[in-house]
């Protein structure tokens, strides 16, 4: 239905602006109109904001322009105005030290762009891991009514006849690479086989994880999580999404109202079932804790650890994200939850999650197993205690060596990634030994970086075994695999007990009791404390300075304490 001035009762936030006949209102407009804006724009009706997370850095939202232009078309067929405006863009190939660092930042740039500039709704536009989360948790800070649109994932790798995953990949050829399996004309080969297409990561890593998020929190519109970015049917989803948001600011949608707690509780069983990222958790946390959702650590492994692994997708299973669109996408998946899921909560179409996903098909039982039959029991990830980590860490044992998930080893040490690097190579090591990686927290590296699935040292790779377990404070890749224990919390650089371990200490990880503990007398661990110095930070001003003096602990969603909450978006004063 076009916008009717007539039928608009309540004066929507951009009138403060547009609708004013005075000076102000006269320069709001005036300069605006030198974009080729006709006058009639600016007659009251929904201004929709378009953050857009487009950067040539960032391959993975390289073709955001052009979804964009579809959101547009909808909001002008709704009677709307769409207008799109930038924010930073988090690349995670390219970024260092890791995109983690900037996502608080991106979240700033999100907040303060909507709440500055005459908007009534939003739509997010992002794909690669982070954009994510910073576009959901900036604008949750603001609260307008606003709708998530992911930028779909790539094609399926193809190499030699054989489907290739994002990430998955690159870790399992590094590997054979080193082992002498693979050579290294070939691992070049493969590059250009496995980014063949726009998109994101096409496995079940952290981008595909976090559009299913946005689809099962109700923030993104049914089939959000799946549509290859080249799909026609992925820039239909984007106009779908334009028109609906004008009708998103007339019936006051607002994001609070989308995500309660039972919108968390649903992610949390979805992310179980897909076999989906730990960063869901960190980025998760930090989204409730913007919008004043109660959500803790202990509900990942409460809610979600004896949930069902559904998808069979890879870095958990073997296929990838186009072929889960093909079967059914995640509407299918949360159908076969049924009642695991609060099937009365809101979602942006202004239907329930029950009603988008009741008589979801699936066509594919090989990419989506059954509930009855599924894939594995109790894929969610289980949250360890413990005194290494007394406030918590997390393991994805769906990704772990079953042999593994019960284990007592030596720890051998790594004190921070450069001597990781300088010693993986010719470490005397074997495989029962726990690797220990120090430094990689929140504030340690400084911005809690993706080296949690460390490299095997070379002398066990070349007996050929593929996996160790793992323990550090740092976070891995969502496309990666292995008895890898992450999130440790407090994180050495903060004095966590992982700070203390020495090599040769002994290590037991029970998944099944949920405990990682050192096996170190406690008044030696005493004594160890009173020595311990905490590392010197390189960074003595900017941005970084700011993150590392004020970012939390992983248990707390690695936000900085400053940027919890909401403010809303009511700015009363004007800029002249
Ligand atoms: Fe961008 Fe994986 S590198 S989604």
């Amino acid at each position: 239905m076009a916008d009717d001035a007539r039928t608009r009762t309540k004066q929507l936030r951009s009138t403060e602006w547009f609708g004013k006949p005075d000076r102000d209102g006269f320069a709001h407009r005036s300069w605006m109109k030198n974009q080729g804006l006709p006058h009639h724009l600016f007659d009251g009706r929904p201004v929709i904001g378009i953050c857009n997370t487009w950067s040539e850095l960032t391959p993975c939202n390289a073709h955001f322009r052009r979804i964009a232009d579809h959101v547009k078309r909808g909001v002008y067929e709704a009677g709307g105005f769409p207008l799109e405006f930038p924010v930073m863009s988090l690349g995670e190939t390219l970024m260092r030290p890791t995109t983690m660092l900037f996502r608080n930042l991106v979240s700033m740039d999100v907040e303060e762009s909507i709440r500055a500039n005459p908007i009534d709704g939003v739509v997010l536009l992002m794909g690669c891991d982070k954009t994510t989360p910073a576009l959901l948790m900036g604008s949750a800070s603001c609260d307008l009514p606003t709708i998530g649109v992911s930028g779909g994932p790539m094609l399926n790798g193809k190499f030699r006849g054989q489907d290739i995953g994002s990430g998955t990949n690159v870790w399992s050829f590094s590997e054979d690479v080193r082992a002498g399996k693979m050579s290294l004309a070939d691992f070049m080969d493969a590059e250009s086989c496995m980014s063949r297409s726009a998109g994101h990561c096409m496995t079940m890593g952290t981008a595909s994880t976090m559009a299913s998020m946005v689809e099962a929190l109700g923030m993104g519109m049914p089939g959000n999580a799946a549509i290859p970015a080249v799909d026609s049917r992925r820039y239909v989803l984007a106009h779908m999404a334009g028109r609906r948001i004008v009708e998103m600011v007339r019936e006051d949608l607002k994001m609070s109202k989308v995500l309660i707690r039972k919108a968390f509780e649903n992610a949390i069983r979805v992310n179980a079932a897909i076999g989906g990222s730990t960063n869901a958790v960190v980025d998760l946390l930090a989204l409730a804790g913007r919008v004043g959702t109660k959500l803790e650590l202990a509900d990942f492994d409460r809610l979600g650890h004896d949930i069902p692994l559904l998808v069979n997708l890879m870095p958990s299973g073997r296929f990838l994200m186009e072929d889960l669109y093909y079967a059914g996408g995640l509407p299918a998946v949360i159908r076969e939850l049924g009642t695991l899921i609060h099937q009365d909560a809101l979602t942006v179409n202004g239907k329930t999650m029950g009603e988008n996903t009741h008589d979801a098909p699936c066509y594919d039982r090989e990419v989506v197993a059954a509930f009855k039959q599924p894939l594995q029991e109790k894929a969610g990830i289980a949250v360890l205690r413990g005194n290494l980590c007394p406030d918590g860490a997390v393991i994805k044992p769906s990704a772990a060596t079953p042999a593994l998930i019960k284990h007592r080893g030596r720890a051998l040490v790594f004190e921070n990634i450069e001597d990781f690097h300088a010693r993986i190579d010719t470490v005397d090591a074997d495989e029962t030994m726990v690797m220990v990686m120090k430094g990689a927290g929140p504030k340690g590296y400084p911005g809690f970086p993706e080296v949690g699935n460390m490299p095997l040292p070379a002398k066990v790779l070349k007996k050929g075994i593929t996996d160790m377990v793992r323990i550090s404070d740092a976070r891995m890749s969502g496309t990666a695999y292995g008895t890898v224990v992450l999130h440790i919390s407090p994180e050495a650089a903060a004095g966590g007990t992982l700070a203390l371990v020495q090599n040769g200490d002994s290590i037991e990880l029970d998944v099944e009791k949920r405990s990682l503990h050192l096996d170190v007398p406690e008044a030696e661990l005493q004594r160890r404390r009173a020595a311990w110095k905490p590392p010197q930070s390189s960074y003595d001003r900017g941005y970084a300075r700011l993150y590392i003096d004020h970012v939390l602990q992983a248990h707390q969603g690695a936000d900085l304490d400053f940027l919890v909450g909401k403010s809303g978006a009511l700015v009363a004063r004007e800029s002249h």
